[in-house]
């Protein structure tokens, strides 16, 4: 695997690749890899090009006050899974290489619509700051597909989307989200909870199932939303939303809807936890 951290450098490597033909599968990442993250590279894998993944703890989709400098930052570990698992290249480009003019006067890519509802109201500008990355990182890479996962499934939607408007001729593959025995989902951000919140927090996927079987069951969306909600906060989570949407563009549910999906967001101690849960009816 080549590790690099120039612009310059990933597209000599890119290109010699492109020259022979060689398809690109990319797997953006911020590090602090988990299993979730090498699910993607395995899938990346199996389309059978070469895989590039990036990591990059991209500024511009944290607000002030977010955790952005507390970030976990594992290079070296990352580094070591990811040759295991048989990447080709690793691209791990610093903020000047990516922002060479800082993050606060680059040009923006802005999804609106899909942006602004969900983890969009609360964390605001936070979509623009990963459109704008993923943006950057397919003209640098110029990959043939890109995978993603379905935990951050607004953040897959806002990618579909600006595929299709900047007519990019990228694959977008969605992945389904990994969970620890538990039911919790995997992310980077459950190493902020506490050993007893860590025992607690599997009742968002637990609530995230509750709804889904409530909903098919006939109950309102307005009340699974909040019980939902409830069972959150009687576990001892700050919910920040609990919604049942449609699944293609996160809009409000109506009865006539047959694919959806229940979404929440939940402050437990400091880690800001989401979920979701896709269900038919
Ligand atoms: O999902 C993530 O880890 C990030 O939002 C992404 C897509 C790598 C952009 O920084």
């Amino acid at each position: 695997m080549e590790t690099l951290t120039s612009l310059a450098e990933a597209r000599a490597c890119l290109d010699a690749w492109r020259a022979r033909q060689e398809r690109i599968a990319l797997v953006p990442t911020m590090g602090n890899l988990h299993a979730g993250h090498l699910g993607l590279v395995a899938r990346a894998r199996e389309l059978g090009g070469r895989v590039v993944v990036t990591l990059f703890v991209n500024p511009l989709q944290f607000s002030p006050g977010e955790d952005f400098a507390a970030y976990p930052r594992t290079f070296e570990e990352d580094q070591h899974q990811l040759r295991q698992a048989h990447v080709d290249l690793l691209f791990a480009p610093a903020v000047d290489e990516v922002y060479p003019q800082g993050p606060e006067s680059q040009t923006r890519v802005e999804v609106p619509g899909l942006s602004d509802v969900l983890c969009g109201a609360s964390r605001p500008g936070h979509f623009v700051g990963v459109a704008t990355l993923v943006c950057k990182l397919f003209n640098m890479v110029q990959p043939h597909w890109a995978v993603f996962g379905e935990k951050d499934l607004q953040q897959l939607l806002v990618i579909r989307r600006m595929v299709v408007d900047l007519c990019f001729p990228i694959r977008i593959v969605g992945v389904a989200t990994v969970r620890e025995a538990d039911g919790l989902a995997l992310s980077s951000r459950n190493a902020y909870l506490s050993p007893a919140e860590r025992r607690r927090a599997p009742v968002l996927f637990q609530s995230l199932r509750q709804a889904a079987e409530a909903y098919q069951a006939g109950t309102g969306v307005s009340e699974v939303e909040r019980s939902g909600s409830e069972s959150l906060r009687a576990a001892g989570f700050l919910p920040d939303y609990f919604r049942v949407c449609r699944s293609a563009d996160l809009g409000a549910a109506v009865p006539q809807d047959r694919d959806l999906v229940v979404l929440a967001a939940a402050y437990l101690g400091k880690a800001r936890l989401i979920d979701n849960l896709r269900f038919r009816c």
